[in-house]
């Protein structure tokens, strides 16, 4: 019998993945050419749910993290004042849905963490210009720290509460799309549903009314123009916030009354999770608070 190749894994590859895999790295060394990587980073994108070690490639290959880096780094100078194309938004956002790869894979989640990475696109999030080319920056960069909160790590809740994402999270959830608005919501939520993250929102008056008084302009805004998916982060956010004796108290007089009525009863008919996320929240602000009851957790 023959030993396999001592590079090779047992199981051996099959043929057809061993030929994906050494695409993957050409397509990943090419990178590092200026003159390919604009084609190069839109092919890599594009095919990054075929290639399934495309992260740890990505973050293990020679020049390539710093490539990435690079793409970021030079359209800074058009973000302030806005002077950012369409094709230069495009780009970047090749090299931020690569990295989005890296921020979601168990193995290479820490290492960008420990990198701050995410730090480089907190230009992204902090710009307000309504264009296009800057909405899908911003979107994609919502992206990748809604990738990094997928998957309820608290090294990583830490790190965003370390650097301040709240306040850029909550601008977006002002003024942002629709879709922006929800991943910037969503990535709140992970935060509150985290202990420390709760602790931290409710830590202040001032930091608990900056989260609820935005919380509650986008229900307002949501009573004309119905989004369940939006409602639904909302909705979640507020009952971990009921979770917390004090931020329960608060509740009680600056819930919207929109999320108390009818309002969205039609809207939310097909959607039994969140009826009972909205049904669990009004009686957590029911209880009197201070007497040890704790709130109904549902998940
Ligand atoms: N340094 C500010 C603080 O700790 C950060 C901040 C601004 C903030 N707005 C916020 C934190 C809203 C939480 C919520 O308060």
């Amino acid at each position: 019998m023959q030993a396999p190749p001592p590079t090779q894994a047992a199981p051996p590859t099959p043929p057809s993945q061993q030929i994906q895999h050494s695409e993957l790295l050409t397509l990943v060394a090419a990178l590092t050419n200026s003159d390919q990587r604009e084609q190069v980073l839109l092919e890599l994108s594009k095919k990054r749910e075929i290639f399934s070690d495309l992260a740890p490639v990505l973050w293990h290959s020679y020049g390539t993290i710093s490539a990435l880096l690079q793409e970021i780094c030079c359209i800074y100078g058009s973000l302030s004042p806005p002077s950012l194309t369409a094709h230069a938004s495009n780009r970047v956002c090749n090299a931020l849905a690569l990295l989005q790869c890296v921020a979601s894979h168990p193995e290479t989640r820490g290492l960008f963490l420990s990198a701050h990475i995410p730090l480089y696109l907190y230009p992204f999030l902090a710009t307000n210009s309504k264009q296009r080319p800057f909405e899908y920056l911003r979107l994609t960069s919502l992206g990748v720290i809604g990738a990094l909160v997928k998957h309820d790590d608290s090294d990583v809740i830490n790190f965003l509460l370390q650097t301040e994402i709240i306040p850029l999270a909550l601008r977006i959830m002002e003024s942002g799309s629709e879709l922006s608005k929800t991943v910037a919501t969503f990535i709140v939520q992970k935060v509150v549903l985290d202990d420390l993250g709760l602790n931290y929102i409710c830590a202040t008056a001032e930091r608990f009314y900056a989260v609820s008084t935005v919380l509650q302009h986008m229900v307002t805004s949501l009573i004309d123009q119905p989004s369940v998916r939006l409602l639904k982060h909302i909705v979640r956010c507020y009952l971990r916030l009921s979770d917390n004796l004090r931020a329960r108290e608060a509740l009680r007089q600056c819930l919207p009354e929109a999320l108390r009525d009818e309002t969205f009863q039609q809207a939310l008919e097909g959607d039994q999770t969140v009826k009972k996320w909205l049904q669990s929240l009004l009686f957590n602000i029911s209880q009197q608070g201070g007497g040890g009851a704790e709130g109904v957790q549902l998940h």
